[in-house]
């Protein structure tokens, strides 16, 4: 597991984390994850895993708050990404960043070979992130979300390999000092 620097901590999501969780899913997505998902993807299937980011210290009246969150399915080598959300009060900082970038470094440990995604046609935001660790857009799946009637942009990263590894190695240091300067 990635190891970031203070005051940022990660660690895999726990059933305790659920309602600080919710309630960043509620504030980042046009429909909020049905009640009992997360609670199924922790307790009952194998493929996910499910990581959290918090910060220490004291915020909102809570002790080292949790500040976002991220999930992948391990299907076979490939790595799916279900979710990332960072708090809207946290965007804009590099902490988006670091969850994609734990993920990515995670999937070498399995080991999968490539990645992929869905993400809303509007999302440009989550699109910019995905581009900048070099996923491309290899479809789109029409009407994909039913709450908005939205296509999907399927992107991938193809090839987890060697090379990209590196460029991870890279991304992290630049993130880290980002993180430390910022914090
Ligand atoms: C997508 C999301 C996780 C990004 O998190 P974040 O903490 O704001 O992002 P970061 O500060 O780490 O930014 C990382 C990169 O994302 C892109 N990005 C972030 N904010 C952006 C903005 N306002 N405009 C364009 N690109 C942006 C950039 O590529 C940025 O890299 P840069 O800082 O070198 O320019 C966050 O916006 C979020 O939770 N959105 C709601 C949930 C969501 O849409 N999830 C994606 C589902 S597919």
């Amino acid at each position: 597991m990635l190891i970031p620097p203070d005051p940022f901590w990660l660690r895999p999501m726990s059933l305790l984390d659920l309602p600080e969780v919710r309630e960043i899913d509620r504030l980042s997505f046009p429909t909020p994850a049905r009640v009992g998902l997360f609670e199924h993807e922790l307790e009952q299937n194998d493929l996910a895993h499910y990581l959290v980011l918090g910060r220490m210290g004291e915020a909102d009246g809570r002790l080292h708050p949790i500040i976002g969150f991220t999930g992948f399915w391990l299907i076979a080598d490939e790595i799916h990404v279900s979710t990332i959300a960072t708090h809207p009060q946290w965007r804009g900082h590099g902490l988006g960043e670091l969850l994609l970038l734990a993920l990515l470094l995670e999937s070498y440990d399995y080991p999968a070979t490539m990645v992929t995604l869905e993400v809303r046609r509007s999302n440009t935001v989550a699109q910019e992130l995905y581009r900048k660790y070099q996923f491309e857009e290899v479809g789109t799946r029409p009407r994909y979300y039913r709450d908005t009637g939205e296509d999907a942009l399927l992107m991938t990263m193809p090839s987890l390999n060697a090379r990209y590894f590196q460029f991870l190695d890279g991304q992290q240091t630049a993130v880290f000092q980002r993180l430390r300067s910022e914090a």
